[in-house]
C-alpha cells in the first residue's frame, strides 16, 4: 500500500500520475475529495482529512509500505518552525504505531549549510523529527522550483517583469516538480532496493541566475522580461501586506539571503542532474500559463 498525502498539490498530484498505472494499492489522504479528478477517485482509496491529524493519519497509515510526506506551505503560519513540527509531530506518531516500513519527505537542499536558512530550516528539522522515528527514510532534497515563477505569470504579462529578494546575478540550483515528482514515484514502487535513513537531492541540469532566467523566458515568450531584485524590507512590507504573517514573509527573506550565500552549493552528493532543463519548463508549463 503506498499513501500519498497532499494529492492535490504540485508534486503529489504528478506523483499519482506517475503511480496510476502500476499494481500497488494506493490511498491519498485529502481534505476535500471532489478536487481529485474523477480518474483518480476510482483508482485511489481515499482517507478524507488533514494529515496533521491524529486520528486521520492512523487511520491512512494502518498496512502502509510507503508514505509521501510533505508538509504544505502556510503563509500564515506566525512560527513556521513550530508549524512544521507540529504538523509532521502526530505523522511521526502514526508512523511508529502502524509500523509504516518507508517514509519519503519532500525537503529542501542545504541540509548542510550550519546557519539559520530561512523557511529552509524547518523543512531540515522536520528531516531530523521523522529519522528519530527510526523508520526508513529518504529526504528528497531540492533547490529552487521552477515553478515557484508561476506565481509571477501576472506581473510578467502585465509589466513584462518578475521580482524576487535574490541577487540578479547569483546563481541558483533549480529544477521541475515533475522531476521530483519522478524520483518520489520511483522510490515508493521501490519495495525492494532501499532501507535506513538517506537524502537524494533532485536537481536539474541548470544552475541560473535570476537574470539569467529572464533572458530565458524573453528568449521562449519572444519579448522582452526583465528581472527586478526588491529590497528585502520592501519585499517583506509587501509580502505582509497580501497577508503573509510576519514571521512567514522574514523566513522567505532569510530563505534568500542563504541562496544568495551558497546554501545550495555545498551539495557534493548530487549524483544525477534530472533531465527538465529551465528552457524546456520554459516552453511546455511557463509558455502555456502566459498564454491562457
Ligand atoms: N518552492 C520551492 O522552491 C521549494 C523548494 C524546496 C522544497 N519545497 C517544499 O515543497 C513543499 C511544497 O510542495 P508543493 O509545491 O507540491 O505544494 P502545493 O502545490 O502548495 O500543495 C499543497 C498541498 O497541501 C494541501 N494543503 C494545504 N494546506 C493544508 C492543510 N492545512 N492541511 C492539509 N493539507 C493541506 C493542499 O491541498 P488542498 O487541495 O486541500 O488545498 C495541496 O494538496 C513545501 O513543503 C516546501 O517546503 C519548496
Amino acid at each position: 500500500m503506498i499513501v500519498v498525502a497532499t494529492p492535490t498539490g504540485q508534486i503529489g498530484q504528478q506523483v499519482l500520475d506517475y503511480i496510476f498505472d502500476s499494481n500497488e494499492a494506493v490511498r491519498v489522504i485529502v481534505r476535500d475529495p471532489s478536487r481529485l479528478s474523477p480518474r483518480m477517485r476510482e483508482r485511489v482509496e481515499v482517507v478524507q482529512g488533514s494529515h496533521d491529524d491524529i486520528a486521520v493519519v492512523t487511520k491512512a497509515f494502518e498496512g502502509a509500505d510507503s508514505v509521501l510526506w510533505l508538509v504544505p506551505p502556510n503563509p500564515q503560519a506566525e512560527d513556521p518552525m513550530n508549524y512544521y513540527l507540529n504538523f509532521t509531530q502526530p505523522a511521526c506518531e502514526a508512523i511508529k504505531s502502524q509500523g509504516v516500513k518507508r517514509v519519503i519527505g519532500v525537503s529542501s537542499l542545504g541540509y548542510d549549510f550550519g546557519s539559520p536558512a530561512g523557511l529552509l530550516s524547518p523543512a531540515f528539522a522536520m528531516d531530523d523529527l521523522i529519522e528519530k522515528t527510526g523508520v526508513n527514510y529518504r529526504s528528497l532534497r531540492m533547490p529552487f522550483f521552477m515553478e515557484n515563477l508561476l506565481h509571477q505569470v501576472n506581473a510578467i504579462k502585465s509589466q513584462g517583469m518578475f521580482y524576487m529578494p535574490n541577487a540578479g546575478d547569483y546563481k541558483l540550483a533549480t529544477c521541475a516538480t515533475r522531476d521530483i515528482a519522478d524520483a518520489a514515484a520511483k522510490l515508493l514502487l521501490d519495495n525492494n532496493t532501499w532501507t535506513g535513513q538517506d537524502s537524494v537531492s533532485v536537481v536539474g541540469p541548470d544552475d541560473l541566475s535570476p537574470n539569467d532566467m529572464a533572458r530565458i523566458i524573453s528568449q521562449v515568450l519572444e519579448r522582452p522580461i526583465r528581472y527586478q531584485q526588491i529590497p528585502s524590507k520592501e519585499y517583506k512590507a509587501t509580502m505582509m501586506q497580501y497577508g503573509m504573517s510576519e514571521a512567514w514573509a522574514q523566513g522567505l527573506i532569510d530563505m534568500a539571503a542563504a541562496q544568495d550565500q551558497g546554501i545550495y552549493n555545498n551539495e557534493s552528493r548530487i549524483a544525477q542532474r534530472t533531465p527538465t532543463s529551465f528552457i524546456q519548463w520554459c516552453e511546455e508549463v511557463l509558455k502555456p500559463a502566459f498564454q491562457a
